[in-house]
Formats: C-alpha cells, structure tokens, sequence
C-alpha cells in the first residue's frame, strides 16, 4: 500500500487518496485555452448553466406533477400554477429555459460551423455536440406531452403517426409507440418516464462526452490558427503570460465565462419574469381532446424548420426529406471537402453558403408557423428545395475552395 504522510489539510487528505490536484491541474489550472476567442466561446458554459436550471426547476415541478391522463393537465395548469407557492415561478423558469436552450443551441452550432470548429481533429466533438441536440430535441418534445393539453395531444399525434413511414403503413411500430391506438394513459406515462429519467441521464453522459472529446484537440478560435498547446503553455508556465498565445481555463478564461453568464441571466430572468408568455402556447391551454382537432397544427420555434422541411413535399418525398434534415448535420465534418479551418469570410464561397443557410433556415422557421396555404406554401417549398440543394453542394463548394 503506498506510504501516507500525515495530512497537512483538508485539501492535502484528499489528495493523498485521490490525487485531486492532478485532477484540478489536468482539468482547470493547466487546461489551455487560447486567447484569441470571443463572447461566443461561452456559449457551451451558459448551454450547462441552462440545462442545471431546467433539472432543479424540474425537481420542483416533479413533487406536484400527476402523470396521468385525468389529472396530468389539472395538476400543471392549476396546482402547479395557482395553489403551489411559487410554482408559478418553477413553471415559467422551466419553459422560457427550455425555449431559450435552443436559440443557444443554434448559436453554439453555428459559431462552431463560421468558424470550421467541426473539421479535422474536432471531428468527435461535432459528433457528440449533435447526439446533444437531438436528445435535446428529444427531451424537448417529451417535456412537451406532460401538461396534456390540446398542442401535447395533437403534436404527439402527428409526430407519432410519421413512424409509420408513409405508404410502408407501419402502423404497427406507431401503436407500439404510443402503447395504444391513439396517445393515452400508456403513452403519457411512457414519455413521462423519458423526460424526467432515461433522457435527462443521456443528456448528462453525453455532457460529459462532449467535454471530453475537447480535451485533446482544444478549443479552436477566431482565426482558425494552429495553436502549438505544448510550445506556448510552456511560455506561460515560465512567466511570460503577455507573449504566450494561451491561458488557464481556471481562472482566466472562467473569469469571462462568468461575466457573458451574467449578462445571460440577466436577459434570462427578464424573459421568465416579464415575456414568459412566449414559452407557453395558448393552444395548450385547453386540455386534450381526442375529439376536436385544433385548426392548425405547428411545433413549438426550434422545430418548424425541419416541420417545413416536410409540409411542402407529397408523403414518402416529405418523410425523406424530413429524415435527411435531422442527420444532415451530423454530415457536415465530412461533407466539408476543404483543410481549411478559418472564419467563414475568408473561405470564398463557404461564406455565401454560410449566410444562405443561416437566410434559409430563418424563411423555414417562418414558413412552418403559417398556415400551408397559397404563397406560404410556394415560399416553403423553394426553401425546403433550397435546403436540401445547399447540403448536395457543400462537397463541390469546398472543394473548389483554394488551400490556406
Ligand atoms: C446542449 C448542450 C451542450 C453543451 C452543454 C455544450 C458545451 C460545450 C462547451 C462548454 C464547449 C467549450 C466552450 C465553447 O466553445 O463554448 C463546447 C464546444 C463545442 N461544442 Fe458544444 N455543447 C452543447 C451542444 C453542442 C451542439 C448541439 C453542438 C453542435 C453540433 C456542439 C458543438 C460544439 C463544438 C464544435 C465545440 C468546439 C468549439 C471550438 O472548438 O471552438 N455543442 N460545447
């Protein structure tokens, strides 16, 4: 057994059985950041912060909760709402957090697309960074069935019947889904467990996946340079902090993080407290009624550009169309056929692609909210096309791109 001297502190107790200043070092004080990053490098941090408040807002609204298809809406727009002390507040915390979740997730995603952070070496952090967003997606639509309103009920429907592919008529795997022939008792209790278990623990390893896959290859940063980590945190080590190209994530680059989470939370509690209403569709506040279909069926905002994906298209098209828009991403590191790592305004092309895509999926969003009818739908369909014609060109578009 090793030798154990007698601890001078705490500190030194724990680190004679765990090594815990090895970890502090390999994890904080010596991971290196580089220094030419901006405000949106904190964005992954807020992502965290985030997703921590969406699991202690859930606790709370788990102690009142009824998962079960006669008390589930009552127990949600009453209980919870209006006799519950500040269950009001967990409420609209645990909805604007959910919506805003995603405009970060969007701005996280396509910070990392400017600026190349998916190519070569960084590969695996672009990979487990979509297995978050879709088991975010994913957490997302289930949270979305629990107050069993009318938008839970039909969402659920639409989005369940889309398993059973189309002309294959899989109505079978759609049944088997929901438990039932239509959403009911064992499909509520089904995508409660999903929400407030399986999903959440997913969420988390894959968090922590993701921080790994950043371990070695580091952070990229605004020019897209190849930092020498070895080199230049040697330099900082020996004292020369202003020539070196790096700094400590503890608590250098920590220090900003917390200052761009400030600014976050201030315009976080302005939502929750003053636009929250944003985060709650007036639909859903009737409760379900397999009986009535409500006049227009749409997805909450973070899901209408792949819905509209969808629409304009006739069944078996739209449902391969809808099916390439959910992977498409996840292709991207190797669709991109260029070495370059550089901001996109210095790739040519890349740039038109760029904006066009970030133009496209903002048309799509707005499209998929309006009513498929006349013009919207012609406007739908040239995005969807335009959609998919940018991901067919993205080979031939980097490729023709010149070598740094
Ligand atoms: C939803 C939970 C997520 C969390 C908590 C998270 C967290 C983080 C953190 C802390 C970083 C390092 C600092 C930074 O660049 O912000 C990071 C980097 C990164 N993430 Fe995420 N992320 C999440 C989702 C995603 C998604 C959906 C993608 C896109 C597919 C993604 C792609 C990336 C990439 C490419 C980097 C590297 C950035 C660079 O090298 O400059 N992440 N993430």
């Amino acid at each position: 057994m090793a030798h154990f001297e007698k601890a001078k502190s705490i500190g030194d107790w724990l680190d004679q059985r765990l090594a815990t200043k090895t970890l502090e070092k390999v994890l904080a004080t010596e991971y290196w950041i580089p220094k030419n990053i901006n405000f949106l490098w904190a964005m992954g941090m807020v992502l965290a912060i985030i997703f921590a408040m969406l699991l202690v807002s859930g606790i709370f609204l788990l102690m009142y909760y009824k998962p079960d298809v006669n008390l589930a809406f009552n127990s949600v727009n009453n209980i919870i709402m209006n006799e519950v002390g500040y269950g009001w507040l967990w409420r609209h915390i645990h909805a604007v957090a959910s919506s805003v979740a995603f405009l970060i997730i969007y701005i996280h995603m396509f910070t990392g697309i400017y600026y190349g952070s998916y190519k070569k070496g960084r590969e695996m952090i672009w990979i487990t960074g979509m297995l978050l967003f879709v088991t975010f997606s994913a957490e997302a639509f289930s949270g979305y069935m629990l107050p069993w309103g009318q938008m839970s009920y039909w969402a659920g429907m639409v989005i369940t019947n889309l398993f059973s592919a189309g002309s294959l008529e899989l109505n079978g795997v759609v049944e088997w889904i929901r438990g039932d022939y239509v959403p009911g008792d064992a499909y509520l209790t089904r995508f409660f467990m999903l929400h407030v278990l399986l999903l959440p623990l997913a969420i988390m390893a894959i968090i922590g996946l993701h921080f790994g896959t950043l371990r070695i290859p580091h952070v990229n940063n605004q020019d897209g340079e190849e930092i020498d980590f070895d080199v230049e945190s040697k330099k900082y080590l020996a004292g020369d902090t202003k020539g070196s190209k790096v700094i400590r994530f503890q608590w250098d680059f920590l220090s900003k993080d917390v200052f761009v989470l400030g600014v976050f939370l201030i315009f976080f509690f302005y939502l929750t407290f003053y636009h929250y209403a944003f985060a709650l569709d007036p639909v859903n506040l009737d409760p379900a009624d397999g009986l009535k279909t409500p006049a227009h069926i749409y997805p909450e905002w973070y899901f209408l550009w792949s819905y509209e994906i969808l629409r304009p298209f006739p069944k078996d098209p739209g449902l391969i169309a809808f099916g390439f828009a959910q992977v498409a991403f996840f292709l991207l590191p190797f669709l991109d056929r260029s070495p370059n790592v550089a901001p996109a305004n210095k790739r040519g092309l890349f740039a038109i692609w760029f904006w066009v895509m970030i133009v496209d999926m903002i048309v799509l969003t707005i499209m998929g909210k309006l009513p498929p009818e006349g013009i919207y739908n012609v406007i739908g369909a040239v995005a969807a096309w335009t959609f998919l014609i940018l991901f067919a060109l993205l080979p031939v578009v980097t490729m023709l791109e010149k070598k740094k």
